[in-house]
């Protein structure tokens, strides 16, 4: 049994968190940022950053405070070491790297798409590799054959806007506010979602990918034509995310030989609109559905301890001149999809 220190600061979430391998969460810390970057209708990267150098060294203080144990207790420092906001992720290396320097523990630098990954097996012992994997978030949209520890096959990813992103602009088009995608969710339960018709791009393509900037275009088009309310728009909106991710992942699934569960992690993971339509298309294939519990979805530190966990029982340990990367694809040998290149 190990016991990994995790840090998270990838995007606008500041967290630490307290993990064993064993699956235990002795304490978990985040703070959010959302007043600071509200009046800017999104995430600003300087204001991030700045925000996470002011938070961060508390947080850690509290979550070894709640354990009752100092840092020579912990095997290993783990941190979100890309991809992300670079500002935000050099911040939380480097309090990574000056902790497991001072404390003579060894460093794991984590990808944060291999902690969402990972994070569903933190919640479910019954979980078991390989597994299909839809992982929807602010920064991406992929489908991924899970083997193992870092080992992920990408089936899937966007060829334009991940699905997070989409509900952003959305509720911003919509003056629902910010965060745009528990926002949407809310007002879409107030609305009708075969009331606004919208687009479901690639819906049935022969090519695996997402797509979701034309479903954003109609969105716009729908709130200047003043025929609909708000409420009405984010409801077909809504579906019609919906929509598309069920039928980019039956598609994985069809091609899935030998996959254990289907798999939904990362910010949109939390919608339960998305949740009910995987748990149906699930049973229909005979599979196991896992979703991690809600604060598990949206970033926080005990998926990245955990993943650090899981890489650090393999012998898998970073030097401390780890690089922090913008970028940082899951699976390297993935092929660049049509109109893709600028997402990790
Ligand atoms: O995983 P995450 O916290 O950060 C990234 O790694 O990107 O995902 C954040 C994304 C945001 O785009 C947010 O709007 C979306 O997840 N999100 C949701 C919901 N909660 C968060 N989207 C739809 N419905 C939700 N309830
Ligand atoms: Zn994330």
């Amino acid at each position: 049994m190990s016991l990994i220190l995790g840090i998270e600061s990838s995007c606008d979430e500041t967290a630490a968190a307290l993990v064993t391998s064993d699956r235990r969460i002795l304490a978990h810390r985040l703070a959010g940022q959302e007043s600071a970057h509200r009046p800017y209708g999104g995430v600003v990267p300087e204001i991030a950053a700045r925000a996470h150098v002011e938070i961060l060294p508390a947080l850690i203080e509290e979550v070894l405070e709640e354990a009752g144990i100092g840092i020579g207790a912990v095997d290993a420092v783990a941190a979100t070491a890309g991809p992300g906001l670079i500002g935000g992720v050099m911040v939380g290396l480097l309090a990574a790297k000056g902790l497991a320097f001072a404390a003579g523990k060894p460093l794991v630098a984590v990808n944060h798409l291999e902690g969402h990954a990972l994070s569903p097996m933190l919640a479910e012992a019954d979980l078991a590799f390989p597994y299909l994997l839809l992982l929807v978030s602010g920064g991406h949209c992929q489908l991924l054959f899970v083997e193992g520890v870092g080992r992920y096959r990408r089936l899937a990813t966007t060829i334009d806007d991940a699905a997070g992103e989409a509900f952003d602009k959305s509720a911003k088009l919509l003056g629902l506010g910010f965060p745009g995608g528990p926002a949407v969710e809310k007002a879409a339960a107030l609305g009708d979602r075969k009331k606004v018709p919208l687009p479901r791009p690639l819906l049935g393509s022969d090519e695996p990918h997402f797509s979701f900037a034309g479903l954003k275009s109609a969105v716009l088009r729908a709130r200047d034509s003043g025929l609909y309310a708000p409420e009405d728009i984010a409801a077909s909106f809504q579906q019609a995310v919906v929509d598309c991710l069920l039928d980019r992942t039956a598609r994985a699934l069809a091609g899935a030989d030998g996959a254990t569960a289907l798999v939904v992690a990362g910010g949109v993971a939390a919608n339960q609109a998305v949740r009910g339509a995987l748990t149906a298309l699930a049973a229909a294939h005979g599979l196991p559905f896992f979703a991690p519990p809600l604060w598990l979805c949206t970033d926080n530190a005990a998926m990245i301890g955990w993943a650090g966990a899981l890489r650090f029982e393999q012998g898998w340990v970073d030097g401390l001149d780890a690089p922090a990367r913008a970028r940082w694809p899951l699976d390297p040998n993935a092929e660049k999809a049509r109109g893709a290149g600028v997402k990790a």
